[in-house]
């Protein structure tokens, strides 16, 4: 792969389907690859974005009618709704398209047609699940019944969420149709599949050579041992897709013409623009081709499609990079816990780069869960953006516009500390490359800290004051504002409007394609603008509005409920008092070997530093707790436990099991002070 030279490259990201808005859970894909796409511009690369809705199949056609419009108006409406969920959120695409286009149908016939020449395509009669009352075919997810694994009632036809096994929908006990409720029966109907085991050596070779994650390579495996299955790519009507030419009334399966959809929104993008389609998809191209895509669909992205890929004549990807799933405080998004939140809902309360950062300050290159805290991400954000970054201009800003006419210096007085920075840019370069952002965001935090120290260790407040040390006031101002610079070009990909503030603060461009080479050179003899708000402090009030918009009511019977346990007795006033309830911050968080509850914490008191011993561990991994606010019972009086001396005991809220919150204390505070 050029390093060097320009490379020449086109990512895509998943289709959403159009049948839902954008929620958090979407996002960390879209944020993923739109920070890896402005990072390969910004290191002056060609490097192109594209994207579609996912516009066909059942769900969307039976949504549709249950909402009384065609499905054309359905995705049109959808469609309007991502594009500005994504816009709002920083997600620039170059190309935002639907399958429900010319250029996809195109696409997908032409494919279809090459698989048929070839011989890749074969035709068998099937029995299928039938809705008799609607006449329709019905995809598993719209069978439900008890599950034959645990009895469990209302599962779907492929698997159950009480015990997690899977099966298949003939095995589903009292199977109903989700949409008529009547039990279903079966029919034929002939089927065309693809013959995915023609491709098996194919496969072998490509999945080994360096296309995939190492973890992923193992999964296939397991896929390759159980063999290699005919894929059925039809579908029978009714059915909102394409007809697949030369077939009595078939459609293509929406997952046929979903990837096509990268190609035809590139084509789209090429019509429009100087672009050559083949140059990025012809057999042999020497330019780079990335998906970024989610877990649950490697199986279509690593198989179906380099298969379908090469069956056609069509390049293969470069690599297809799949990322986990998304947690929010450590538990699957609920709409009853509030935390299923939509893109829209986010944006009525909270700044897009707030969770831009936040994502990228977890992300790596690993098929991991990701975990949204709500607690750590206010106190990330804060602590890092604004507390170490924009603090560092904002201190150094006000004396160059009061005292040098808002121009910079001449002379940098400690190049080796700015060549540091520039230094550090390469391993910051490597991370974004490879993925490792949350490993790049503490490198640059690190740097943060570096600039705050050297402006700490100078104080310019200070030697604004001494006579005749204009200079030196100059100086240490005018790096600050340099290393400050440095630190915005490498967070520019993550923060793209900050980015932009700070091109129009520092007059000098931070995003254009090329600029992460050009901090080589500090700006000298350099006028600047006024310093200008560049990033408010989130308040964990905002998030707690976002939870509470995003909140609806349980639909889990009364039974689901944890019950509550009786009230204790009554205490009086002056006995409550006695309970000295004090503000700590946890210093440190460790496991306990040998507990299964317990973990050691090291409380800051402010004074004073306290061993708690604390039954919280089926809620919080030790790392999500430091830095964290909590309140503690101060006064009670140590008890010697199994592992050790507890000194106090911190306050969590919770029916127990992962559903424990400590009580978490409002930024503003401080350790040690007490909670009346
Ligand atoms: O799983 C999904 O949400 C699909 N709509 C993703 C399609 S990705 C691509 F293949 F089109
Ligand atoms: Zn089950």
């Amino acid at each position: 792969m050029p390093t060097d030279s320009t490379r020449r490259i086109l990512v895509t990201s998943a289709l959403p389907y159009a049948n839902g808005p954008i929620h958090l859970g979407h996002l960390v894909e879209y944020i993923q690859t739109d920070i890896w796409c402005r990072f390969q511009r910004i290191r002056g690369h060609e490097c192109h974005y594209v994207c579609a809705d996912d516009a066909h199949g059942t769900p969307i056609m039976l949504r549709a009618q249950s909402e009384g419009i065609t499905p054309e108006q359905l995705i049109e409406r959808i469609g309007r709704q991502h594009r500005a969920d994504f816009a709002d959120f920083l997600v620039a695409f170059d190309n935002y398209h639907t399958t429900h286009s010319p250029e996809n149908q195109h696409y997908s016939e032409l494919i279809y047609q090459r698989l048929k020449d070839h011989g890749h395509i074969a035709r068998r009669i099937i029995k299928q699940a039938f809705d008799p009352i609607q006449q329709i075919f019905l995809p598993d997810r719209f069978i439900k019944g008890q599950c034959p694994r645990c009895g469990a009632d209302d599962q779907y036809g492929d698997s159950c969420e009480v015990c997690g096994s899977t099966y298949s929908t003939t095995e589903l006990i009292n199977p109903l149709s989700a949409i008529s409720g009547v039990p279903p029966i079966e029919r034929e109907s002939e089927h065309l599949f693809f013959r995915l085991g023609q491709f098996e050596t194919l496969l072998k070779g490509w999945t080994g050579a360096g296309h995939l994650q190492p973890e992923v390579r193992n999964k296939l495996q397991e896929w390759f041992d159980v063999g290699l299955q005919d894929w059925d790519i039809s579908r029978d009507p009714p059915y909102f897709g394409f007809r697949i030419p030369d077939e009595q009334d078939k459609y293509f399966y929406v997952w046929l013409d979903a990837p096509i959809g990268y190609m035809a929104s590139f084509q789209h993008l090429c019509d429009r623009t100087r672009l050559r389609f083949d140059e990025f998809w012809g057999p042999g191209s020497d330019t780079e081709l990335y998906h970024f895509i989610g877990k649950d669909i490697l199986y279509f992205h690593a198989l179906f499609w380099p298969a379908v890929l090469e069956g056609a004549g069509f390049r293969k990807p470069s690599a297809v990079y799949a990322h986990g799933f998304l947690t929010v405080n450590g538990q699957k998004m609920s709409k009853s816990r509030g935390t299923f939140i939509t893109a829209r809902t986010y944006l009525d309360h909270l700044d897009p780069e707030y969770l831009r950062y936040y994502f990228a300050a977890k992300l790596n290159n690993r098929v991991e869960d990701l975990d949204i805290n709500m607690y750590d991400f206010v106190q990330r954000v804060n602590a890092d953006l604004v507390g170490k970054v924009v603090n560092i201009a904002s201190r150094c800003a006000g004396f160059i516009h009061k005292r040098f006419d808002g121009v910079l210096s001449p002379r940098v007085p400690e190049p080796p500390l700015y060549q540091t920075f520039v230094d550090a840019g390469s391993a910051i370069a490597e991370c974004y490359e490879q993925r490792e952002y949350s490993r790049g965001m503490r490198e640059i935090m690190a740097l943060a800290d570096t600039a705050n120290q050297f402006i700490a260790d100078h104080k310019p407040w200070e030697i604004a004051k001494r006579e005749g040390q204009s200079d030196l006031l100059w100086d240490v101002c005018s790096l600050g504002l340099n290393l400050f610079r440095v630190l915005s070009t490498y967070l520019a990909p993550v923060l793209p409007a900050t980015a932009a503030k700070v091109e129009a603060f520092l007059n000098c461009e931070l995003t254009t394609p090329g600029a992460w080479q050009r901090i080589e050179r500090p700006l000298t003899d350099h006028r600047i603008q006024p310093f200008k708000h560049l990033m408010r402090r989130m308040d964990t009030a905002q998030v707690e509005a976002m939870i509470e918009s995003s909140k609806q009511p349980a639909t889990e019977s009364a039974a689901n409920t944890p019950s509550i346990e009786p009230m204790a007795e009554t205490i009086g006033i002056d006995e409550f008092a006695k309970v000295d309830l004090r503000i700590a911050r946890v210093a440190g968080a460790e496991q306990v070997a040998g507990a299964d509850k317990l973990l050691k914490l090291t409380l800051d008191l402010g004074g004073e530093t306290r061993t708690v011993f604390a039954g919280i561990k089926s809620a919080y991994a030790p790392d999500a707790l430091i830095g964290r606010y909590t309140v503690m019972v101060a006064n009670l009086a140590p008890r010697k436990m199994r592992f050790g001396v507890s000194e106090g005991m911190v306050l969590a809220a919770g029916p127990g099991g992962r559903d424990l919150w400590l009580l978490s204390a409002d930024d503003g505070v401080q350790p040690g002070m007490r909670v009346k």
